[in-house]
Formats: structure tokens, C-alpha cells, sequence
């Protein structure tokens, strides 16, 4: 696994497999101080590939090789070569059944990849590579095969055991122990191999599918969380009856399982029929979880079902073509999300981490394309990159073709790809043959790295009655790739005039269309469209519900913002205008002298937002949220975090102040209206109560602290009794978030996803979290090192969200960080990897900043024996 220079992994390099497994037949022998795995592979020539000669090459990872023999033969140790990550047998037959005997330590195994053990129990996380750490096999996704897997575990220990498929046999043995096979009907990859072993406790229920086949629904937790498992299976049956309605989808075992483990590097995984979750992604109740947590649930419960076709059914052909599962089912999950709440809200929802992280991503040292030309480490490549810009180039497929033809296109896609290992090209090619439209150009979006940035500017004919809009497109260059071609961008628009109506959009003098909005297909460097019949000047509304992911430059003026945001009829549009309109005032006050104005045109936008209970109450508790110090930093060059992080604490306190008797008349109208429910207005009416409650503290308001301290001892669920802690924690009343925070901590510690949420409370704060509260919280006794959970709702959060106490000037942050990284690396690798992204964009920080961060960086690269994981993000943040 430890290698100095590691390989880099070329898209252009791929080859067919030499050997195809047509069968894996598995056993388990499960103890407390190792597993002993068996494992027989029918195996051929695969008549495809393209070598010639009869070499054998198997992958594994820290296995321990007991036995090896071909059709029965055990081979000598010099029939074979075992090279640590390679198994291999120079001369093997046209078809033959190799059995491999490997002993593994799943006990010692903190990596958390291929088999290992979480609470008491055995489990597994085979993608990407995870199962060459469970023994030896042509671990790649374009080798599919059947698999049946027998485990074999002490009884009273481990009462269940499980596998992907149906269960076909099961029995007891000597010596306490019991065994149950599994066997699996549908061709799948290693990397959606499962197994789990442990006392757990299941919550059943059943789905009867569109063809009336009645489907066994399984939830399998530790006892003490068996109240915690209702809602994800209630999720589990909307997203299995959302997937037949909208893509005609069925499920095709006839059992689904899911299972919570503690310990998980991701938040959850899509295994053929037994699907693993991370405890805090599906475990939930009205005391413990917040709203936000109750709405990831039903996304992620929802993303991993998908996936039963888009990844499993039809997969990837090599690690390449991620984005081909993962981009079109984080597209299907959104959708489906939509769908069951407010589908302006996740909207915005979904353009903000987009436009916050994933442009940052792909204005930095890491940027890739959609689909990677190359990779040192795949694990480094779940990025925002490959999932929520590949969803949004699923989607603008399914704007640029409707729905109809989108759904003809992903049938097509379905049936022409089952039980196949495909790549991004096929599923465009499904779309292209569906619809009859040419995509050529549209693939670049796959191809090209860099956020395209469109510089809009727009002219006004008044005697012709002609409007123009004039878009110049370019993208940037990024690592590797320089001038780069015209994209294909789906641009949708809208035009108002003075009154706030809608404009009529005719394109040309003999049109009379009509229509109110348009999508304008941007396919050249410059690209001009005229407007005819407007009778005055309009108002441009730009990239309507956010129909590209771009970056869109326009002279907007603040008056013109204002407009948009009180009569926008694009929910999207409206958000964006009052998120443009504060960006600009917070800018202008970043260094501006003590006393400088503060926009009064922003505080009576704010007034008008917080008294109108006419406009819908979610899209209004988004509007009220001022744009984040990453969003900010995101948008700036070379940024001063602390000076962003002053400015807009100027505003929200000028704000707080100049609104307060409407703060407060906000927060009693949105009190607590009986029973707690998860509709769109119950969930919007809690956001803006806890918004304003937030400010009201901010300001160290009296009667707000007076709120806050009864909704915190009042609250009947986590979304309200969180708010009040938080906004205590935020606020400068030193006793009151003291003892909240003791209480809070008093009652929930036996419950892990409340004590995560209880770090990230105080990590995220600039007053809670200085650096040495946090080093206090690292030596508490809930802080576990091994957990990947404690280490994000620790260390994550302080440097990916309290942004101006992880960039103090003096450094500290940076050091802090990379000491985290570097005794990371050694126990678990992706979690260390993926921590050292904050410093990752050292360039864009003012030079006394960037100096720190990139000596920060090199203390990491100096370390001895580096992971490839933290090696490839290292040394390519620190490239020119
Ligand atoms: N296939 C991934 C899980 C995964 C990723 C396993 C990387 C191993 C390495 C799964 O489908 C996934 O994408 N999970 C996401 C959540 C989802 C809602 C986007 C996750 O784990 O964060
Ligand atoms: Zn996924």
C-alpha cells in the first residue's frame, strides 16, 4: 500500500480483461483474531482481450496467501509469483477453476476498505478497491461474475450473517458455530460484494412491486437503535415506487437489506441487495435528528436504491466512467427529492454546493474532467467534480431533450446496457439514438475540466424595438488542460419590463412565439440573440433555475437585483438576486473604514422577506440565509478569510439590529404549531424561526437569549432544540451556552449522531471553536480517532467551515490541520486524504496566508511513508 512514487492510471491505457470469472464461490470462516477466506473462481480467456499468452494477474492488498491451486492442484511456490499487490501464474489454461485460501485480519483492519470490524460486528466496503484486501481476484469493474458466498461465525456472537442475494441454505456446526449461504443471481463487480456478521436486531416490512411481486424490506441495527429505523424504510418505499413511475424501474431480488455500521468511510454503499449505510445516514427520530438529517436520509436511503439499476444493473467499465453511475443517480436522487418536497428549495440547495465547492474544486490544483484522463489514487476521485457537476450534465441532457424523449433515452440506455460494464460515451450515444438530437459538441461537458465562465452584456434598440444579449463563453485552463473549445450551454432566460411582467420572447421579426422563457442554446465563442417587439428597456432574469453550471458575469446594478428579488417569477432567480445582491454589499465593505453605510436598500429587501407571508415560506427562509464566507472566498481572488469573515459579520449585525422587532415578531408567528411533521412548510416555518432566533443572539439581544433558552428546554425534536444550542453557542452569553452545552452533551451521550452533532456545533463556531477548544475537543472522551465520523464533526468541520479560526494569521490552523492529516495517514488513508482539501487552494489566499498554508502542505509531503492517497493530493496541490 506505501509506495513513494506512486503510478498514475491512464484512461487511454485501458484494456479489455485477459480473464473473464464466470463464477465466485466464497467461504468464510469468521474469528475474533482473523478470517480465513476460501475462494473458488471459474475462470476463462476472455475472448475480447487483446494480449496473447496465458499469464494470469490477480490483485490483492495485505493478504497473507495460505493455498493456491489450479483445477484441484495446489500449485509450489514456484508455479507462482506472489508480488505483494499481484498474484501471479504465468501459465494457466483457455478455461480452468483457480481456488485461493487467504487469512486476513479484519480486527486490525482501520482503513475501513474490504473486510473489517465496526462495533462487534464484520462488514465491508469493497469500492472502489476494497475487495483485493479480501483476497486475490481480477478486482476491476468490467469483470463481472455470479457470486455465492457462505459465512461461516460463532452463533451467539454473530446471530446474523449476511450476503448479497438470496439466502439458499443455512445450518449450525461444531463448536458453537453456524454457517448461512447466500447466492446471488445477477453478474455483478467485486466492488459490490457485501458481508456482514454480527447481533443485530431487523425491522421488516414488504413492497409489492408495479408487477405485484412482493419484495421482503430488511433494516438491520444494533438493538439499542431499533426505534431509529421507520423513517429510512418509509423512504426505502418511496424511492422503490418513485423509480417505477418516473423511470419504469423495477427492484429485482426479492429481498432488500440495509444495515447501519458505525464506522464508515463514506456516508453509504450500494451493494447488490444489501445495501451499508453509515449510522448517521440512516438511523433517525424526531428527538434525535434535525430536519436536515431527516431530508440527507431520504436522499441517500433513495441515491443507493437507484443505483440498484444505474451502477449495478449497468456498471462502470473502469473507474473512468464513475461518474457515469454516480453523476446520473446523484441527477435521479435530486429529482426524486424534488419531487417529495420543494423543488425550488433543492434547487438552490444543489447550486450552492455547486457553485461553493465544486467550482473551487474545479478552479484548483485537483480540477478534473466529469470523466478523468488519468489517477494515482481512485478513492481521491468521488469528488464534486464526478458527482454533482456529472448530475448536472445529466441534467441539462434532460432539459435539452424534455422529459419524454429523457425517459426514452434512459429505457433505451436500461435495455441495450443490462448486465453490461459501460462508459459515460455509451449511456450520451443511449440519449443521442433515443432523441435523434446530436450531442457531439454537448460531450465536451465529459471531457473538459475548468467552470466556463459567460460574460453577458446586452443592448437596447428603442426606435426598433430590439433587444440584444451578447454571450461570450470561455473556459479556463486548468492542471493540464489549456485552450480549450466551446461548450454546449442550455441557457434559460426570461425578460421583465418595468412593471415586473413577463416580456414576450420573440426571436426574430416574424416570430410570434410568445413564450415567456426561453432556453438559449450557447454552442460558439460569441453568441448573439435578439429580442423583437420589446416596447422598453427590460430587466434580464440570466441561467433560470440554474439551467448550466456556469458562472455568469453581468454589470448587474443593485436596483436591478432588488427588482428581481421581490418579482422574479423564477424561485431560482429570486434567491440568486438577493444572494448577488448581499455578495456585493458584503464585498464592498471587506477593508472599508468603521462607519462606512451599509446598504439601507438591503436591510428593507430583508424587512420586506421577513413580513411576507404571502410568498412561498421555504423559498423565503433560503432568501433570509446570507451567502456563506465560502461562498465569499470562492468568489473572491487572493482572499483575506478573516477581513470576508468581519464584513459579513458587519452586515448580519446591522441587520440584526435594524430588524429586530421584526426578528421577533417572525419568530413568534413561526412558534411551534403542534405536532411535529416533515412537510415543505413545517420544515420552512422551523428554518425561519431558528434564522431569526440566530441573529436575535447574534446581537446578544435579551429577549432573545431569554427564547433561546426556553426553545432549547422546550423542544420536542433535534431541528429546534439544535437551533437553540447553536444560536447560544454563537452568542456572546458566556454562561447560558456553557451550561446548554453541558446539558446537551448530558443527555445525548450514549447517541453517537447526536454527539457528532454536538462537536460540529462548537468546531463550526467562531466562538466555541478557537483552535484550543478544539484540541480540547480532540482529548474528550467521546472523541474517537478511529471513528470517521468524530474526525469530520472535529477537524472537518473547523477547516471546512469555521473559515476565519482555521485562518488565523498566525498559522495555526494550517499546522493544526496538518498534524491531523499525517496521524490520519497512517490508520486510515481516505479520511486523511480527504481532510487536506482545505489546503488544497492555498493559491487563492492572500500571500500571507497562502505562504503558511503551502508550507503546511510541504510538512505533509516531508512526512515518511506517505499514503498514495495523501501523496497524490499533496504533490499535485504543490505542482506549478
Ligand atoms: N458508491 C458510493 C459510495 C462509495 C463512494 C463507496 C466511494 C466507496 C468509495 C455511494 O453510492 C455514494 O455515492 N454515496 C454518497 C452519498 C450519495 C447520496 C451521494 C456518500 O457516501 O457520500
Ligand atoms: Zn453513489
Amino acid at each position: 500500500m506505501r509506495t513513494n512514487q506512486p503510478q498514475t492510471i491512464y484512461l487511454s491505457e485501458y484494456q479489455a480483461p485477459a480473464y473473464l470469472v464466470d463464477h465466485v464461490s466464497l467461504r468464510f470462516e469468521l474469528f475474533e483474531d482473523g478470517a480465513r477466506v476460501h475462494s473458488t473462481l471459474s475462470m476463462r480467456r476472455n475472448p475480447a482481450a487483446m494480449q496473447s499468452g496465458s499469464t494470469l494477474e490477480l490483485d490483492g492488498d495485505s493478504l497473507t496467501l495460505e493455498s493456491l491451486a489450479l483445477n484441484g492442484q495446489s500449485l509450489a511456490s514456484d508455479e507462482y509469483r506472489n508480488e505483494g499487490d499481484k498474484l501471479v501464474v504465468p501459465t494457466v489454461p483457455e478455461a480452468f477453476e483457480l481456488t485461493v485460501v487467504t487469512w486476513i485480519e479484519p480486527q486490525n483492519n482501520t482503513r475501513l476498505e474490504g473486510l473489517y470490524k465496526s462495533s462487534g460486528m464484520f462488514c465491508t466496503q469493497c469500492e472502489a478497491e476494497g475487495f483485493r484486501c479480501i483476497t486475490y481476484y481480477p478486482d476491476r469493474p468490467d469483470v463481472m461474475a455470479r457470486f455465492q458466498t457462505r459465512v461461516e461465525a460463532d452463533k451467539s456472537a454473530y446471530p446474523i450473517l449476511l450476503s448479497n442475494g438470496n439466502p439458499v441454505e443455512q445450518g449450525d456446526l461444531e463448536n458453537g458455530r453456524h454457517f448461512v449461504t447466500w447466492e446471488d443471481p445477477f453478474p455483478k463487480p467485486a466492488y459490490l460484494f457485501a458481508l456482514v456478521a454480527g447481533d443485530l436486531v431487523e425491522k421488516r416490512d414488504t413492497f409489492t412491486t408495479c408487477s405485484g411481486r412482493n419484495i421482503d424490506l430488511r433494516i438491520y441495527v444494533e438493538a439499542r437503535n431499533a426505534r431509529k429505523c421507520d423513517y429510512a424504510m418509509d423512504a426505502l418505499k418511496r424511492s422503490m415506487r418513485w423509480d417505477e413511475e418516473v423511470y419504469g424501474r423495477e427492484y429485482d431480488l426479492d429481498i432488500f437489506m440495509i444495515v447501519a455500521v458505525d464506522d464508515f468511510n463514506m456516508g453509504a454503499m450500494e451493494n447488490k441487495g444489501l445495501n451499508i449505510f453509515n449510522s448517521s445516514c440512516v438511523l433517525a427520530s424526531q428527538d434525535t435528528a434535525t430536519d436536515a438529517a431527516f431530508q440527507r436520509i431520504e436522499a441517500i436511503v433513495a441515491h443507493e436504491y437507484f443505483h440498484n439499476w444505474s451502477g449495478n444493473r449497468v456498471t462502470c467499465r473502469d473507474w473512468f466512467q464513475l461518474s457515469l453511475k454516480e453523476g446520473f443517480t446523484v441527477f435521479r436522487d435530486s429529482q426524486f427529492s424534488a419531487d417529495m418536497g420543494s423543488p425550488t428549495v433543492k434547487r438552490i440547495e444543489d447550486a450552492t454546493l455547486l457553485r461553493t465547492a465544486q467550482f473551487a474544486e474545479d478552479a484548483g490544483p485537483m480540477a478534473h474532467p466529469v470523466r478523468p484522463a488519468s489517477y494515482m489514487e481512485i478513492s481521491n476521485f468521488y469528488t464534486l467534480t464526478i458527482y454533482e457537476k456529472g448530475a448536472e450534465v445529466v441534467r441539462m441532457i434532460h432539459n435539452l431533450l424534455g422529459a419524454e424523449l429523457f425517459r426514452k433515452g434512459s429505457d433505451l440506455y436500461f435495455d441495450r446496457h443490462d448486465g453490461q460494464a459501460v462508459t459515460t460515451d455509451d449511456f450520451v450515444k443511449a440519449m443521442e439514438d433515443a432523441s435523434g438530437r446530436d450531442l457531439g459538441q454537448f460531450r465536451l461537458w465529459y471531457e473538459q475540466a475548468g467552470t466556463p465562465v459567460l460574460a453577458v452584456s446586452d443592448h437596447y434598440d428603442e426606435v426598433q424595438g430590439v433587444y440584444r444579449l451578447d454571450i461570450r463563453q470561455s473556459v479556463p485552463d486548468t492542471p493540464g488542460q489549456s485552450g480549450k473549445k466551446p461548450q454546449h450551454i442550455p441557457f434559460a432566460i426570461g425578460l421583465l419590463d418595468s412593471e415586473g411582467q413577463p416580456l414576450p420572447l420573440n426571436m426574430g421579426a416574424e416570430d410570434s412565439n410568445g413564450s415567456f422563457e426561453r432556453v438559449l442554446e450557447l454552442t460558439e465563442t460569441q453568441h448573439s440573440f435578439e429580442f423583437h417587439g420589446v416596447k422598453e428597456r427590460p430587466v434580464p432574469s440570466l441561467l433560470r433555475d440554474f439551467s448550466a453550471p456556469v458562472r455568469v458575469h453581468y454589470p448587474w446594478t443593485r436596483e436591478q437585483l432588488l427588482f428581481l428579488m421581490s418579482h422574479d417569477p423564477d424561485g431560482f432567480n429570486r434567491w440568486d438576486a438577493g444572494q448577488k445582491l448581499a455578495v456585493d454589499v458584503i464585498q464592498s465593505l471587506v477593508d472599508a473604514p468603521q462607519g462606512t453605510e451599509i446598504e439601507p436598500r438591503l436591510v428593507e429587501a430583508y424587512r420586506l422577506l421577513l413580513n411576507d407571508t404571502e410568498l412561498d415560506q421555504a423559498l423565503v427562509a433560503k432568501m433570509l440565509l446570507l451567502p456563506s464566507e465560502a461562498y465569499l472566498v470562492e468568489l473572491s481572488d487572493q482572499a483575506d478569510v478573516p477581513a470576508i469573515h468581519a464584513a459579513r459579520e458587519r452586515v448580519l449585525d446591522h441587520l440584526a439590529r435594524a430588524l429586530r422587532d421584526d426578528l421577533l415578531a417572525c419568530y413568534q408567528r413561526n412558534a411551534g404549531q403542534g405536532d411535529y411533521e416533515l412537510t415543505p412548510a413545517a420544515i420552512a416555518r422551523r428554518s425561519l424561526r431558528n434564522t431569526a432566533l440566530a441573529w436575535l443572539l447574534h446581537i446578544d439581544d435579551e429577549q432573545g437569549r431569554a427564547l433561546a433558552v426556553e426553545q432549547y428546554e422546550q423542544a420536542d425534536n433535534m431541528t429546534d432544540r439544535l437551533g437553540a444550542l447553536r444560536a447560544l453557542v454563537n452568542s456572546g452569553f458566556e454562561s447560558e451556552r456553557t451550561r446548554a452545552l453541558a446539558a446537551f452533551f448530558e443527555r445525548f451521550q450514549d447517541d453517537p449522531q447526536v454527539v457528532e452533532l454536538w462537536f460540529s456545533v462548537q468546531a463550526s463556531s467562531d466562538r466555541a471553536g478557537q483552535l484550543p477548544q478544539i484540541q480540547a475537543l480532540l482529548e474528550h472522551p467521546a472523541f474517537d480517532w478511529k471513528n470517521p465520523n468524530k474526525v469530520r464533526s472535529v477537524v472537518g468541520v473547523f477547516a471546512g467551515q469555521n473559515l476565519a479560526a482555521f485562518h488565523n494569521p498566525d498559522g495555526s490552523g494550517y499546522r493544526f490541520l496538518a498534524d491531523q492529516v499525517c496521524r490520519l495517514d497512517d490508520s486510515n488513508p481516505q479520511i486523511a486524504a480527504r481532510l487536506v482539501s482545505p489546503l488544497t487552494r492555498w493559491k487563492k489566499f492572500s500571500p500571507q496566508y497562502s505562504s503558511q498554508m503551502k508550507a503546511a502542505l510541504e510538512r505533509i509531503r516531508d512526512k515518511t511513508e506517505l499514503s498514495r492517497d495523501v501523496y497524490e493530493v499533496v504533490h499535485k496541490s504543490l505542482a506549478d
